[in-house]
């Protein structure tokens, strides 16, 4: 019954009816929000390249973990930014390292609140590069090994969930064997299984000091061009005891999100990473776009495309904007 029967504007009359037909509902219980944490006391200090992001020390992220916790917000990621930096990354596991502490302090003002810690090297090694360097190039399984010890300092100090974010071939395994034989079988692991080498994470970058000094991570992270080979790496992770996967960055890869949904029972999660929220924010500040809408129409997009978790730097507004 072609028109006029069917009218498709019928049920678009109403911010009711249009509430009622909706799709896609985006909840406060969908995000995760990243936090940087940098060794030292007493600072909580404005992050130049992203928009109301700050770096804090461990003595005061624990307050503002609560505030996250108070919107209803599930679970916070965190990184860390050492105080010094070697050509392993040792600082990584260290019992007193930013996370470490970060971890234990957030674990006793708000135990409710999830914690995620990222696990990766780049932040603490000098070359920054996710792993450690042999004859010029990033050693695939020697990394791992060092990435299973600092998941399981992680672990010691209280973290819930562990995410390696590094794209070594094996972590997830190295990982799990290292949290089941130190009786940390109830740590779960989100793993960043399909990471593209993005563009998208220049403002991240200036903000955990974590540019590679040499080259590029393109023999590690994926090419932007491959979708097939998003599918694999979510398999072997899963394979491996990722108990939820993710693909980043978020929005130049929603079919990915798609495919992997279509394809995955597993828990689903996307990062929208910094380079999309900063360009969000330049184009509000230049008066092009509107903040809120343009926020919630991206955040929805993630969700549409099959995303269970949204790893958002935009966590906190939205959450504000949800509530009312
Ligand atoms: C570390 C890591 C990166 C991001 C998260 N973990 C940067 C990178 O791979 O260079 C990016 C997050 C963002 O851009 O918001 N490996």
């Amino acid at each position: 019954m072609p028109f006029p029967g069917i009218r498709m504007r019928r049920l678009r009359t109403s911010a009711t009816l249009r509430r009622m037909v909706r799709e896609t509902s985006l909840s406060v219980d969908d995000f995760v929000y990243p936090l940087f944490v940098r060794a030292g006391e007493g600072t909580r200090k404005p992050i130049s390249s992203m928009t109301d992001c700050f770096h804090f020390s461990p003595d005061l992220i624990a307050e503002e973990a609560a505030e996250v916790a108070s919107l209803g917000i599930p679970a916070v990621l965190l990184f860390g930014l050492p105080e010094k930096k070697d050509e392993q990354g040792s600082e990584a596991w260290s019992e007193d390292g930013p996370v470490q502490q970060a971890i234990r302090e957030i674990k006793k003002q708000t135990p409710e609140l999830l914690v995620i810690t990222d696990v990766c090297l780049c932040e603490y090694t000098s070359t920054g590069h996710c792993g450690v360097i042999r004859d010029g190039k990033v050693d695939n399984d020697p990394t791992c090994e060092l990435l299973a010890k600092m998941a399981l300092s992680h672990a010691q100090a209280g973290t819930d969930i562990v995410a390696p974010s590094d794209m070594m071939d094996g972590r997830v395994r190295a990982i799990r064997d290292a949290l089941e034989q130190n009786g940390f079988q109830d740590v779960a692991i989100l793993s960043y299984a399909a990471k593209f080498a993005s563009a998208f994470y220049g403002p991240f970058r200036d903000a955990a000091e974590s540019a590679p000094a040499f080259g590029d991570r393109k023999t590690y992270q994926m090419d932007p061009a491959n979708a097939r080979e998003a599918l694999r790496e979510i398999e072997l992770d899963i394979e491996e005891g990722a108990d939820m996967v993710m693909v980043k960055p978020a929005l130049s890869y929603l079919d990915v999100i798609r495919r992997a949904r279509e394809r995955f029972d597993c828990p689903i999660a996307a990062y929208n990473v910094s380079g999309e929220y900063m360009m969000l924010n330049a184009a509000a500040d230049a008066g092009l776009i509107d903040r809120d809408a343009a926020m919630m129409e991206v955040l929805t997009s993630i969700k549409r495309a099959g995303a269970d978790i949204i790893l958002t730097y935009f966590a906190k507004s939205a959450a504000r904007l949800l509530r009312t």
